[in-house]
């Protein structure tokens, strides 16, 4: 049987079956799929029975993998392990400071937005996810990007905002990152409407790392950005994605943000790795 594509949502996603990514795969199949995640920005597979090395093996046939924040010690660098499990495979106490700066991913966000070049795209394979909860939902600034009024989308242009993980993790505790990671990520300018590189279509380009915008007071800034962040966010423009043990679930950073859903974490393993494909240009 070959590789079969079904679309989730009329504006963009699409669940592909009929194909393993976790062996060897012909160059037309790859295309195939390259091509479907340019065209679909949001890509779901079941049944990919994923380790570390594999799920990097194909991950990096879009391009060069990055290099994780804080790479987890026993896994290696281009693996971002989002779990709720210790070293020892316990589950994590919900109030650690590991839980609290994994709780981070629970509000909207793009990947790596607070670092100069930011990510092209996210693998996330479930290796083992809760019985309920624990979703990953999808907004689409591409869309809310093309649905805005003409005028607005001309005073848009131009704008340039500040994403810092120090900002960002800031909000969610003190003294999570430690200096050395802060130092290795100092904020960067991004486009509030970026254009995609391979294609004409431009997108907002905000979340939680976004943090100001350049040359506007910093509340007149912030108020900007969380007003176009509530217009990315409404229902027509996201996906919820209900996760089954082994699904793989790619997106594109570029124009897609994403969250993760609350689960009852004290209660249910919830074991996430994610692979990076880095972008290949700043997006200001
Ligand atoms: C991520 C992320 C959310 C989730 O993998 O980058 O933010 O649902 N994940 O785990
Ligand atoms: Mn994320």
């Amino acid at each position: 049987m070959g590789l079969s594509i079904k679309k989730l949502l009329p504006g963009y996603g699409a669940e592909i079956t009929g194909v393993d990514l976790t062996g060897p795969m012909d160059d037309a199949t790859f295309a195939d799929i390259e091509a479907a995640f340019y065209e679909y920005s949001l890509l779901v597979f079941h049944g990919q029975d994923f380790t570390d090395e594999t799920q990097a093996a194909f991950s990096s046939r879009f391009g060069e993998l990055e290099k994780t924040v804080t790479a987890v010690a026993g896994i290696f660098d281009e693996i971002a392990d989002l779990s709720n499990v210790d070293k020892e495979d316990k589950i994590l106490d919900p109030s650690s400071k590991r839980s609290l700066y994994l709780s981070g991913n629970q509000r909207w966000h793009t990947d790596s937005s607070f670092k100069r070049v930011p990510a092209l795209a996210s693998l996330l394979s479930g290796r083992e996810v809760p019985p309920r909860g624990g979703e990953t939902e999808f907004a689409n600034m591409r869309l809310a990007y093309e649905a805005l009024p003409e005028e607005r989308k001309r005073s848009l242009e131009g704008l340039v905002s500040e994403h810092s993980f120090a900002y960002s993790q800031g909000l969610l505790g003190e003294e999570l990152l430690t200096p050395e990671q802060e130092a290795a990520l100092p904020p960067v300018p991004q486009a509030v409407v970026r254009t995609l590189s391979n294609s004409e279509k431009k997108t907002l380009y905000v979340g939680r790392h976004a943090s100001h915008i350049l040359g506007m007071p910093v509340e007149e800034g912030r108020a900007l950005l969380a007003e176009l962040l509530e217009w990315v966010i409404q229902p027509r423009f996201t996906y919820l994605h209900k996760w089954s043990d082994k699904d793989l679930v790619m997106w594109d950073n570029r124009c897609l943000l994403h969250r993760g859903r609350p689960w009852d974490e004290a209660k249910y393993r919830r074991v996430m790795h994610r692979t990076t494909v880095a972008g290949d240009a700043p997006a200001a």
